[in-house]
């Protein structure tokens, strides 16, 4: 299988001015309280480290790592935990801060996990709301861009561990080697 950059989607200005504008909703939302970003690794680091500077607030930053088991459990939206959050949420204002949000089964369960450590509120900021059926239900509260159902790369997201550095946003376009026929096993 071979993979080259598409299209781009979202240029780097174009995001820049998008989280800029995110930080000052955010801003405005949680005046006078501090606010935990709580970023999913690895995809949302580049996302999250931006939008902190964006954030006119006291903020503090903390990470979770999961990974899905695969196919078959992507189903269930069973979810494994890499890495767990450092500090206690308890109390507190979380915000989850999001690459993409996909089939919405992964933010699902972390969305869960967080409310059941006891935090004053947790909303959701996601930098990609990508268009398709969702497989579990999501509230977005700070979204950056709509984008129609198309595999991306850039800006933290990564087709196997690449690209993640891209200013922008592209699409991927993967072309077989043999031709676009089925893949061998
Ligand atoms: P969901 O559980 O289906 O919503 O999947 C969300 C996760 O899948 C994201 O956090 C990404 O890590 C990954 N993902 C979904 N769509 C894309 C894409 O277009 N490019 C790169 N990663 C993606
Ligand atoms: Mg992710």
């Amino acid at each position: 299988m071979q993979a080259e950059l598409g299209e781009t989607i979202i240029e780097a200005e174009t995001i820049q001015r998008r989280v800029r504008e995110l930080g000052e909703a955010i801003t405005r939302d949680y005046q006078g309280r501090e606010v935990v970003l709580v970023g999913v690794l690895k995809g949302a680091a580049m996302f999250l480290v931006d939008l902190a500077r964006a954030i006119e607030l006291p903020v503090t930053m903390d990470f979770m790592a999961v990974s899905s088991y695969g196919k078959s459990t992507e189903t269930s939206g069973i979810v494994r935990i890499l890495k767990d959050l450092e500090e206690s949420i308890e109390g507190r204002d979380v915000l989850v801060v999001e690459d993409i949000v996909d089939s919405g089964l992964t933010l699902r369960y972390i969305l869960d996990y967080l409310l059941a450590r006891g935090p004053a509120s947790v909303r959701v900021c996601a930098l990609l709301d990508k268009q398709v059926p969702r497989r579990a239900t999501v509230p977005i509260d700070y979204t950056g861009f709509v984008i129609p159902n198309r595999f991306v790369v850039g800006y933290g997201l990564d087709y196997a561990e690449l690209y993640r550095n891209l200013p922008y946003v592209a699409e991927l376009q993967v072309s077989h080697e043999n031709g676009g026929g089925p893949e061998p096993l």
